[in-house]
């Protein structure tokens, strides 16, 4: 990229591209993006090649970002142009292929290889192809690498809170590399603990055919002067380490160099160990680990006893360079804290928060859905029927059976009442129209008003206060009378004394013979006795019926102030709605099944009033 010094492959401003949908990652970097002060997030984009183009969300901080997501690379490459890093987390089989992807794309100098067991051929080819193209390969088989306040590959140096105890949120001095990803975690552990920190890291991986050695990333660090000392850790088998014996006897290593190579428990075993990495294996006497650190003492490496003094020796280099001046130890940057995940800190009983809202009428989060306190399997047990749920879910708690069946034959009755009535009219003409079931539905049950069956809240409202207040029947009608107002409950356009409707006979009489008591009811007779002797259609209707029942109901089973508090809320009128639904589905079924089509007045129905033209 230009402007960036050859020796330095990420800095601040690099940014990657994460080749396949590796989000546990890219959050990873984000998080390290933000303790480090990165203003710019270091992944640029996704390359997702088995999805498509579009976004995923992320924290950077305590914000949410959007990467982008593209299911080509060159696509990528022509939106981002600035990202010259490309880390590879596709499988060992398709790791490869699309290295090379990225290697026919200029703009992309240095591509990291995750995958473990890439085949050696294929690796082979590629280290020839990058070194014709200049192009560097770290991998395959490693975590990546990071320059501490300034770029991580990847899942490296682990969780947020490691690479804070670690100090990688800023640099330091030290330019460090190893094969193995996870003991150079434990080393920036080491290196943070015994110097000012890490400058550089790089995990080479530990396959047989490294795209860079060991010895590459020494050599870049000896050109960085903001790097003043090395630390590396080598591996038992191969020859790298040797290559790094040459370095230093031809001075062109010049830096101090801690190095231990691991692996020289092999020697305790009697036939030849494969450790973990597919090249940590001695083939010969010069490619155990004691031969490799014998040879790089003698060419002037700073090499300790065992892996244990490994912390000492690098604190005794650090300490030499601080003295004579060439590392001038920087006071600590104020350290970024990470915002925690909201269900992290909720887990670990680190926030509260209001909730919303409460709800206190059922519960699904257990085994079982509980109404009330009843568990759903109880319900059917007990065979509580619509009524008895519907008892516990309005009124919190199982009323008796005589009101349980009540309700239930509230709804029943209200459930239809022909199709010339205002809610199923409308429902007709909605169905005709070509509207779906619940846009019919609903079109009927707007209709519901204190014209048509939404008079029980107010049937039971006005009948109540006029009882309470000690009103007689007459003394009630007259005072509505001159308020101009309708008795809610009272009247209607069809039935009537001559013309009794067999609903408010069914109710009543159900009332008088089950309820503990009913003196609103009989109170309401007496009125109707007045008003109908005016007009014989100013009957107690069947809302009214329901709603003035329903007020003996509750005031025998609720207290008084509880059941007042009901009819005040409006809930009786929910009686209507439940059971008119039942009809108006009927009403819209029933006109799917005659097909016919549009709703359309003749005009013979219609009066039509226009103003009459002046002569
Ligand atoms: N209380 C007192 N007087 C009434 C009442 C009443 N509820 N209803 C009608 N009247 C009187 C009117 O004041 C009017 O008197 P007037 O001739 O002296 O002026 C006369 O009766 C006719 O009034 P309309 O409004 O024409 O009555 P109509 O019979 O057309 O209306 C209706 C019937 C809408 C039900 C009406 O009685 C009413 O509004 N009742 C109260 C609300 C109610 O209970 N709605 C539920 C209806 S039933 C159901 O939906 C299942
Ligand atoms: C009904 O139950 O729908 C009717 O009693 C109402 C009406 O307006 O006739």
């Amino acid at each position: 990229m230009a402007g960036k010094k050859d020796y330095n492959l990420f800095d601040k401003d690099t940014q990657a591209f994460i080749y396949n949908m590796q989000t546990n990652a890219v959050q990873r970097m984000l998080d390290f993006d933000y303790v480090a002060g990165r203003k710019t997030p270091s992944v640029a984009a996704i390359v997702n090649p088995t999805g498509n183009d579009g976004f995923q969300k992320f924290f950077f901080g305590p914000k949410e970002i959007l990467v982008p997501v593209y299911k080509s690379l060159k696509n990528a490459a022509n939106k981002h142009k600035n990202v010259d890093v490309m880390i590879n987390f596709a499988s060992f089989r398709s790791a490869a292929a699309s290295t090379e992807e990225a290697f026919a794309i200029p703009q992309l100098r240095t591509v990291v290889i995750i995958a473990e067991g890439v085949p050696e051929r294929r690796m082979r080819e590629l280290n020839v192809k990058a070194k014709q193209l200049n192009k560097v390969i770290i991998g395959p088989a490693t975590v990546g690498g990071i320059v501490p306040g300034a770029f991580k590959i990847g899942n490296t140096g682990g969780t947020i809170e490691n690479i804070m105890d670690s100090k990688l949120h800023r640099p330091g001095s030290v330019g460090f590399v190893s094969k193995s990803g996870g003991l150079s975690n434990e080393a920036y552990n080491i290196v943070s603990q015994n110097t000012d920190g890490l400058y550089e890291g790089i995990a080479i991986g530990g396959d047989r055919f490294p795209g860079t050695t060991l010895l590459d990333h020494l050599l870049r660090y000896e050109k960085n002067p903001d790097i003043k000392m090395l630390v590396c850790l080598g591996e038992v088998g191969g020859s790298d380490e040797y290559t790094i014996v040459d370095a230093l006897k031809k001075k062109m290593i010049t830096k101090p160099l801690v190095m231990w190579v691991t692996g020289t428990c092999s020697k305790a075993f009697k036939t030849e160990v494969q450790f973990g990495h597919a090249g940590a294996k001695a083939g010969s006497e010069s490619e155990t680990a004691d031969a490799k650190n014998t040879a790089l003492k003698a060419a002037g490496a700073v090499v300790p006893n065992s892996f244990d003094d490994y912390g000492e020796k690098i604190a005794i280099v650090y300490k030499d360079l601080v003295k004579k001046k060439i590392i001038i130890p920087r006071p600590e940057p104020p350290a970024v804290k990470m915002p925690m995940d909201y269900n992290a800190a909720v887990k670990a009983k680190l926030v509260r928060k209001p909730a919303n809202f409460i709800s206190t009428i059922s519960d699904d989060r257990g085994e079982e859905l509980i109404y009330g306190n009843m568990p759903i399997s109880e319900v059917f047990k007990k065979d509580i029927g619509v009524g008895g749920v519907l008892s516990i879910l309005w009124f919190k708690r199982l009323l008796p059976n005589y009101a349980t069946k009540f309700i239930e034959m509230a709804i029943m009755v209200t459930a239809d009442h022909g199709p010339a009535v205002s809610g199923a009219h409308n429902t007709i003409v909605a169905t005709r129209a070509g509207k779906d079931l619940i846009s019919s539905l609903v079109s009927g049950m707007l209709t519901i008003g204190p014209r048509f069956g939404g008079a029980i809240d107010g049937a039971a409202q006005m009948f109540s206060e006029a009882y309470d207040a000690g009103k007689t029947p007459q003394q009630f009608v007259d005072d509505m009378k001159a308020k101009g107002a309708n008795i809610q409950g009272i009247g209607h356009l069809i039935k009537s004394i001559h013309n009794p409707d067999m609903r408010v006979t069914i109710i009543s009489s159900y009332a008088k013979k089950h309820f503990k008591s009913t003196p609103l009811l009989d109170y309401a007779r007496e009125v109707e006795k007045i008003t109908t002797s005016k007009r014989d259609n100013l009957i107690l209707n069947v809302d009214g019926c329901i709603g003035i029942c329903f007020v003996d109901l509750l005031r025998s089973e609720l207290t008084k102030q509880e059941a007042d508090e009901y009819i005040k809320m409006g809930a009786l009128n929910g009686l209507f709605v439940l059971g008119r639904s039942i009809g108006l589905i009927g009403h819209y079924l029933d006109q799917k099944r005659l097909k016919q089509g549009l709703y359309r007045h003749p005009w013979d129905d219609i009066a039509y009033m226009l103003p009459e033209k002046e002569k």
